[in-house]
């Protein structure tokens, strides 16, 4: 059995790598530390929430005591790291718990780790530590670091202090970056959901800035199962990038939707442009696919075309985020326990 401490296991991506993970493995035990802050949503994880190899517990990264007891308990040698604050907009309202979560909550899981001889620590990072792209070229994993946005300055902290503790200390680590996930469970702040959540229940869809620019879209199962490649095949201190190679501009990704809801495009509305807005992200995932294999294998119309499905389908799941009773699942899953 391989234990792993998954953290922020109860959003999107993380929701969608312990199910995926449950349901294709069964070698793995999963421990999923979650904060369940306003991301985290129990109900992502209803097919494996009673699995005999599925722990969930409720914690925050930034806690040395919790973090150091679920490492002893559970004889964890396996670390994922996706817990973060992840928003770009809310980063720039409020900077301190991006900061908190993201560079502190990393340091407290690096040093149990560095305490505990684990096998194995994968930093999930972001292709938004490099900036942002001109109209050519794309992300390697050479491009220089320059984070533009609290969050991704915090994810940048994050990435270099990861990589640092295996230069300093051996720790076995790897750090992926990855571009714009899509897919089932993705809290309706982000673009996609928000999008298609705002034309079912005929708002409009506030576009920023002139809606051209790029993010480099990736379905979130590709993701994960590129995670999962890196963890166990991924060479220590090693950095890599994951994308799809599919770049759309904003205003084409808000129509695409509206064409396959049937809508028109009078629901846009272009708004004020994000503070720092960075204009275009695409990244070069050479290295993984050469030296690890991987390739993306859902095809970007499809999948996208089996996500809105997925909202429509699971009209409950986005009802009670608006009502916010989701948050309540928590208490009806673990009280009197
Ligand atoms: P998300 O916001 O949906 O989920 C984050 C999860 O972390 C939530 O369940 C939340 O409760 C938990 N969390 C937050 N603070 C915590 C704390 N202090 N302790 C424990 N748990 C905490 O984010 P996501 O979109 O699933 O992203 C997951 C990871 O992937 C993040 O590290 C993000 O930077 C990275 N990433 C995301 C994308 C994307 O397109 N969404 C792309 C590349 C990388
Ligand atoms: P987002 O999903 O927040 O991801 P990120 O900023 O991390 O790439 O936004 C994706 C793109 O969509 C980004 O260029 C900002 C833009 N956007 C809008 O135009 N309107 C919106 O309401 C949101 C949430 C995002």
């Amino acid at each position: 059995m391989k234990n792993i401490l998954v953290t922020g296991g109860a959003g999107f991506i993380g929701s969608n790598f312990i199910n995926y993970i449950l349901k294709n493995r069964d070698d793995v035990f999963v421990v999923n530390l979650d904060k369940l802050t306003y991301a985290g949503n129990l109900e992502n994880l209803k097919e494996s929430e009673n699995k005999s190899n599925y722990r969930f517990i409720k914690g925050d990264i930034t806690n040395r005591e919790l973090v150091d007891y679920i490492f002893q308990k559970y004889s964890i040698k396996h670390v994922i790291n996706f817990a973060a604050e992840s928003h770009v907009d809310r980063s720039i309202l409020g900077s301190e718990v991006f900061f908190s979560t993201n560079v502190i909550g990393t340091n407290v899981l690096l040093e149990a780790s560095r305490r505990n001889n684990i096998e194995k620590f994968v930093q999930i990072s972001t292709d938004e530590v490099y900036g942002s792209l001109g109209a050519e070229g794309l992300f390697t994993e050479q491009t220089p670091i320059s984070p533009n946005s609290p969050y991704s300055s915090s994810k940048a902290a994050a990435d270099m202090m990861v990589l640092s503790f295996h230069h300093t200390y051996g720790l076995p680590v790897v750090v992926t970056r990855c571009s714009n996930n899509y897919g089932p469970y993705q809290f309706p702040e982000k673009l996609i959901p928000l999008m298609i959540l705002n034309t079912l229940n005929g708002k409009k869809l506030p576009v920023y800035g002139d809606g051209l620019n790029v993010r480099d879209w990736i379905y979130v199962i590709d993701h994960n199962k590129a995670a999962e490649l890196v963890w166990e095949k991924g060479k220590v201190g090693e950095v890599y990038n994951i994308g799809a190679s599919r770049e759309m501009a904003n205003i084409d990704i808000v129509k695409l939707l509206l064409k396959n809801l049937n809508k028109s495009d009078d629901l846009i509305e272009f708004v004020k442009d994000r503070p720092g807005h960075d204009r275009r992200y695409a990244i070069d995932s050479s290295k993984i696919q050469n030296e690890l294999g991987w390739k993306p294998e859902y095809v970007f119309e499809d999948a996208m075309s089996k996500t809105i499905e997925w909202y429509l389908q699971n009209k409950p799941w986005w009802e009670r985020i608006i009502s916010g009773q989701y948050q309540e699942y928590y208490k009806t899953l673990y009280t009197n326990r």
